[in-house]
């Protein structure tokens, strides 16, 4: 898939953001390794801590799902600033994706292209500990 096609999937999803608080709405697209595409958006609450990034969202729904390879993610936001990803978001997308992988950034017509290990360097992993 074109980073064009799954950054068009972020931007359908922005709307589906729960963000009465920041007012700052977020659509993401997570690309798997077989072809299919699971969607993010951020939800907040009340309790403002308690706010689920949109990366956040698509990773744990693919994973629900099943899936845990994947391919690219496009975050998209329809004002500025753009949405890089927070800092626990990083390390979540860590936890299943290399350090080349793709991000895809966009807050309008254009996009940026970065790469996890750009975004998180010398990533905490205990990937070696698994069994
Ligand atoms: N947010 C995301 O969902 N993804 C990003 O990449 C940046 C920030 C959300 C969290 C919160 O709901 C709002 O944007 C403002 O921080």
């Amino acid at each position: 898939m074109e980073p064009e096609q799954l950054i068009q999937i972020a931007r359908e999803t922005i709307g589906h953001a729960h963000a009465p608080y920041s007012n700052y709405k977020v659509g993401a697209a997570l690309l798997c390794a077989d072809g299919t595409v699971f969607t993010g958006c951020n939800v907040e609450n009340a309790s403002y801590g308690l706010t689920n990034c949109a990366e956040r969202t698509a990773v744990f729904s693919a994973v629900a799902a099943g899936k845990t390879e994947f391919t690219a993610i496009a975050v998209a936001a329809s004002k500025e600033p753009a949405p890089f990803p927070c800092g626990a978001c990083r390390q979540v997308l860590a936890e299943f994706c290399p350090p080349g992988f793709p991000v895809y950034i966009s807050n309008g017509g254009s996009f940026e292209r970065v790469t996890l290990g750009g975004l998180l360097p010398n990533r905490f992993d205990l990937r070696d500990k698994r069994e």
